[in-house]
């Protein structure tokens, strides 16, 4: 079993870049199902998550290879409507190819998604929307079978910004005769990403980062050639990982007004942050303060996804600070691993309440993705030897984490038993 080991207690210096999105890469790959053709994508990130994606377009008779990090994906061949169970429950990401599938050919079927343990993760958003556009949707058996050789343009009101229901929407509006108006949708930047890699193939779609999509269908596609804009959370990561153990780095590829909530807090807690001709560096010689209270919130809000890492850097600092999730009911699994580095961390309702104290090394499990991350980040800031495992859940969203925080001057390395 795989794990990494750090040496943490000390300050970090040096650079490192940031991959391509894999919350960008995933949609864009389900969309390339879209036009049949060779698409070409890049600064694609070579990551497990993306590999169950190539996995699942192959299974679909798709033939892809990658070249570094361009992807190219020949989906001229897609006969098949069912993505099969094994590659369904690796990820949550799966449940775009029932969108992509209904636009391609009017049906799709598949078992439920996998994917983090974040809580209870519906998918009825996406499934009213699918119905909306004039799909039948049906449960059998715990597999969902969707219909809708003739989709229609609709107008799509979404409860809540869901991420995943405004891409499922958007793919299969792609197909419906006609304008499709989505209100209300998720403005995340991976969305305006996804809206990219559609125009790239012809696609008349416009609004994505606003309140309201709007999607012509039924317009002939052809294959696109796209570059996937690089992951705001794997650049928080790296933030939160200079500020945790201190020293000073720089991140390439890095985009402030990407990261903007996060570059805010960490200035809060004492960080100095600046861009760069490449990017952005940060620097952290003082102690971290306390901040807070800090609210998760649908984009331009500040990203559940981010909140994790956020956590570890401010258990290592001086005094309290708050954090409360407003997204998913689960996301504090990795506070009970934290404690296990030394974290003061008391979880109340939907609040984390966090005492600054110095961490020590300990042997710890990643129970998801960021969580995986934020105990990374933790380690490199207590003093000692830690050991992370679980690194499959890290390696999900990561192209070699161990690499880049050793770039940055961490004493991290991947060992097996
Ligand atoms: C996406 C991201 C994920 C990120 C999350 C929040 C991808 C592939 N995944 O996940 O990495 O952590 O956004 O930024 O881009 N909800 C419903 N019904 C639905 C759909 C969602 O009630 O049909 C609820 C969820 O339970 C959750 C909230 O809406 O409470 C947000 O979910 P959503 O924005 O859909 O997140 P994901 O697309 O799952």
């Amino acid at each position: 079993m795989e794990y990494f080991a750090v040496q943490g207690g000390v300050p970090l210096e040096g650079c490192a870049a940031v991959h391509g999105a894999k919350n960008s890469a995933l949609p864009i790959l389900a969309a390339t199902l879209l036009a049949p053709g060779e698409h070409i994508i890049h600064n694609c990130p070579d990551l497990s998550d993306t590999a169950a994606a190539l996995a699942i377009l192959s299974s679909l008779g798709c033939r892809v290879r990658r070249e570094g990090d361009t992807v190219l994906v020949n989906s001229t061949l897609c006969q098949s409507c069912g993505v099969p169970d094994t590659l369904m429950g690796t990820m949550r990401a799966s449940v775009l190819f029932l969108g992509a599938l209904l636009a391609r050919n009017g049906r799709a079927c598949a078992c439920w998604p996998g994917g983090c343990a974040l809580g209870e993760r519906p998918i009825d958003l996406h499934l009213r929307a699918f119905q909306c556009l004039g799909a039948r949707v049906q449960e059998r058996e715990g597999r969902l079978c969707c219909q809708g050789p003739r989709l229609r343009g609709c107008c799509i009101q979404l409860p809540f910004p869901s991420v995943g229901a405004t891409e499922n929407a958007i793919l299969a509006a792609c197909a419906a005769q006609g304008y499709t108006e989505i209100l209300n949708p998720a403005r995340e930047l991976e969305i305006v990403d996804l809206q990219g890699f559609l125009r790239s193939c012809g696609a008349q779609i416009w609004g994505a980062g606003t309140g309201r999509i709007v999607v012509q269908g039924g317009v002939p596609l052809h294959p696109g050639e796209y570059s996937v804009m690089p992951d705001r959370i794997v650049c928080a990561t790296y933030l939160c990982a200079l500020a945790a153990a201190g020293g000073e780095g720089e991140i390439y590829a890095a985009q402030a007004a990407a990261v903007a909530p996060v570059l805010e807090a960490l200035s809060a807690a004492g960080c100095q942050i600046w861009e760069t001709p490449r990017g952005l560096a940060l620097r952290r010689r003082g102690s971290l303060w306390g901040i807070g209270p800090i609210t998760t919130a649908p984009y331009p809000g500040f990203p559940t996804d981010a909140q994790p890492l956020l956590a570890a850097v401010l258990a290592v600092g001086r005094g309290e600070s708050s954090i409360r999730e407003t997204i998913f009911e689960n996301r504090f699994r990795y506070a009970c691993q934290l404690r296990r580095l030394g974290a003061r961390v008391r979880l109340e309702g939907d609040s984390a309440y966090i005492t600054g104290t110095p961490l020590h090394g300990a042997l710890v499990e990643a129970e998801d993705l960021r969580g995986g991350a934020a105990l990374t980040i933790a380690a490199l800031a207590a003093q000692g030897e830690s050991r992370i495992c679980g690194l499959g859940h890290i390696d999900r969203g990561y192209d070699r984490l161990e690499r880049a925080l050793a770039c940055l001057g961490g004493r991290i390395w991947r060992e097996e038993d």
